[in-house]
């Protein structure tokens, strides 16, 4: 089993080794980086020469592309990025597609890619000749965020099976919540949601799934309690039927809330976070809080994917 050259398109794509291999290498990046602030010196040199990632980016984005940049530099491997779309060819009336074709016709070693909904584009990305990672896709796919958030789930509590995740908010728009569904499943966590009813998703991954009507009661159950913003820009009705103090009061995770949550419980957020809308700032600053450490291990999850799939020789200490 190698992730050689293969590319990383869906959470459920994995074998459980191969998440093992990947959580071992993150595991070893972020200490090593801990003791020496440098990971580079574990990678064979050799293989670093003229490596590049290309990173394509159609949605906005902070933590994801970003994070993969600076693993890509902790390696010592270099990106190119197409960041600024408005001084790009595609403000010519180049297509998103045209310009990924392009892109890989430059022969970089992997490409990341993200994109709005868009099934031609999952199809495109399936026969590129480089290995493609996934940093976001539609409503869909978010693969990364699913490994890092499990990573990150693992490392607080020591296990991932057992946990009880509650992921609180506009759940049927988001590519993190059905990303962290299948891979939180699989390693044998259950998953519940508190949404309204038109953040609810009804399809069949979602079916047998527990659903708290209120949040309260939500957050007695949980163990993991995971917020996510409203995604305003994949809505297309013009209102939710809820007005926005509404929603805050009902779906807001605030200090009452943090008051029931389970003392060694963990609050995630794949971030951005609107504070006071999904989250208050108390609970973002909250001791249990491990937004920002899922924005570091975010780092060395990334390093290890790249490392894998560029095949490079780590040394393994
Ligand atoms: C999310 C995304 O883009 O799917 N952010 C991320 O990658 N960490 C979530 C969001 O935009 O709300």
């Amino acid at each position: 089993m190698s992730l050689k050259n293969a590319s990383i398109l869906t959470a459920g794509q994995f074998s459980d080794s191969e998440i093992e291999t990947i959580f071992a290498l993150t595991r070893q990046f972020k200490d090593e980086f801990q003791r020496k602030k440098r990971i580079d010196h574990l990678v064979e040199s050799d293989g670093l020469r003229q490596r590049i990632v290309s990173l394509a980016f159609f949605e906005p984005s902070t933590r994801t592309r970003l994070s993969f940049q600076t693993a890509a530099y902790r390696l010592g491997v270099k990106t190119v990025s197409l960041d600024n779309l408005s001084v790009s060819s595609m403000s010519k009336g180049e297509s998103q597609m045209d310009t990924v074709k392009n892109l890989v016709a430059m022969q970089p070693d992997a490409l990341v890619v993200r994109y709005g909904t868009s099934q031609d584009m999952d199809e495109v990305i399936r026969k590129l000749e480089v290995p493609v990672i996934n940093g976001g896709s539609g409503i869909q796919e978010h693969p990364t965020q699913a490994l890092l958030d499990a990573f990150t789930i693992k490392e607080a509590k020591g296990k991932i099976a057992g946990e009880k995740v509650l992921i609180i908010g506009d759940v049927v728009h988001s590519r993190v919540a059905n990303s962290n569904l299948t891979m939180l499943r699989r390693l044998g966590a259950e998953v519940a949601i508190c949404a309204p009813e038109e953040f609810t998703p009804h399809n069949k991954e979602w079916n047998d799934v527990k659903v708290f009507s209120d949040v309260n009661s939500g957050i007695r159950w949980a163990s993991v309690c995971m917020c996510l913003r409203i995604q305003k820009e994949r809505h297309t009705m013009s209102n939710i039927g809820l007005s926005m103090a509404a929603y805050r009061e009902r779906y807001r995770l605030g200090s009452a809330q943090l008051k029931l949550f389970d003392k060694d419980g963990i609050i995630l957020h794949p971030g951005p976070a609107v504070r006071g809308v999904e989250i208050s700032s108390r609970a973002m600053e909250d001791s249990r809080s491990r937004i920002l450490t899922q924005v570091q291990n975010g780092v060395f999850l990334r390093a290890a994917l790249i490392a894998l799939i560029l095949g490079l020789e780590v040394r393994r200490l």
